[in-house]
């Protein structure tokens, strides 16, 4: 994947572009984007099943909202579930088995864990069912039609980049600086691609010696957070801070979302140690008031409305049997085909330029107003 560092005022321009349905710096589509070929279309008033995981964050939250009253409001009938919070992989497996019996044109699919939905999307496909996975990919299996989603990888390196501006901006001292790793859950496809992304920033900055992860944990398999849980980052940064920490400072800590973001502050808090520059992603409201009051450095604007306006369109596209957008069809290998996909930019936020990476996102410019 190419290493792409753009501004954040480039990104914010590029995210508009996205919007227009052309571009994509990856997988070297300079042009208009391609489209895939068309299907035989279905019924205006069809059942759409839309199935989200555990409401591991806001965004997932809110896209069941989005989702309900938006494919309502093209005409469809929505079917939205969320597996619930324990034994989530069964009962998502039974959901979409449930949609596949109950009719459904289309399904999209937010991931427990991707690589156990085989059996249930080639049975989809099979019964001329179309599978979008959204937000995360559905792994080793060719009945994934398209994938939509914010671009996972430079999510990673836009968390990596901050991590090291902050560094430079707060630590009050010039290199070297002590840092931590954190990722997400290891049954989400995402976890991996988010901190590919960021080491291929902060790599080799550990190389040459500006960075040293004191804990010796580089590798993803020590970083891993557990269900994308609060209490598990929590509990590994309390135990790395006894170990690690005694004499050293933290300076720096990539986590790779909010939850995690605010359970690591938490955990150094508790320690009576100084709050270290702390990454995030999602702008979850709590993590957008700790920016704007001095406290985890960076997150990242993946606006959930822009993710399911364009998963909508998708389907009113199959709906009419169109072709399908997509603006990217080299980057998302699911282990047997690449799938094609409609990727949108992810923007970088930190307190500096809040006010403008949500100007369209009136809830949270609000709370950033609030601030300034
Ligand atoms: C999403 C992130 C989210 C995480 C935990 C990932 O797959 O891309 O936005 O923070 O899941 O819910």
């Amino acid at each position: 994947m190419k290493k792409i560092i753009v501004t954040a005022t480039a990104l914010v321009a590029a995210a508009a572009f996205t919007l227009t349905g052309c571009s994509s710096e990856r997988g070297g589509d300079t042009g208009g984007g391609t489209s895939t070929e068309a299907s035989k279309g279905f019924a205006a008033d069809a059942t759409i099943g839309v199935a989200l995981p555990d409401k591991t964050s806001e965004n997932w939250v809110l896209a069941g909202q989005l989702f309900t009253d938006g494919l309502e409001k093209a005409g469809f009938k929505a079917d939205v579930q969320y597996a619930p919070a324990s034994n989530t992989v069964a009962e998502q497996q039974n959901q979409i088995q449930a949609m596949v019996t109950g009719g459904a044109k289309v399904i999209i699919i937010g991931a427990k864990d991707g690589k156990q939905l085989a059996t249930q999307v080639e049975d989809a496909q099979s019964k001329g069912v179309t599978v979008i996975a959204y937000d995360r990919l559905i792994e080793n299996t060719k009945a994934v039609d398209y994938y939509v989603a914010f671009d996972n990888f430079k999510v990673g390196e836009l968390q990596g980049q901050a991590l090291l501006d902050g560094l430079k901006e707060r630590s009050g001292h010039d290199a070297p600086w002590n840092i931590e790793l954190f990722s997400g859950s290891p049954d989400d496809a995402n976890s991996k691609v988010f901190f590919d992304g960021a080491m291929s920033v902060l790599k080799p900055e550990i190389e040459k010696g500006d960075l040293k992860v004191v804990s010796g944990q580089t590798e993803i398999a020590q970083t891993a957070t557990d269900g994308w849980k609060a209490e598990n980052a929590q509990r590994r940064m309390d135990s790395l801070l006894t170990s690690s920490y005694g004499t050293e400072t933290l300076d720096g800590v990539l986590s790779p979302n909010d939850t995690l973001a605010r359970a690591i502050i938490t955990s150094v808090q508790g320690a009576g140690k100084p709050v270290p520059v702390v990454t995030g992603q999602d702008s979850e409201v709590e993590s957008v008031k700790s920016i704007m009051e001095g406290i985890q450095y960076s997150t990242i604007n993946k606006d959930t409305t822009l993710l399911v306006e364009q998963s909508i369109k998708m389907v009113q596209q199959l709906q009419k049997g169109e072709k399908v957008d997509v603006n990217d069809t080299e980057s998302y290998d699911n282990g047997v085909k690449v799938v094609p996909a409609f990727l949108l930019k992810p923007i970088i936020v930190t307190k500096a330029n809040a006010a403008e990476a949500y100007a369209n996102v009136p809830s949270l410019l609000e709370i950033v107003k609030s601030y300034q």
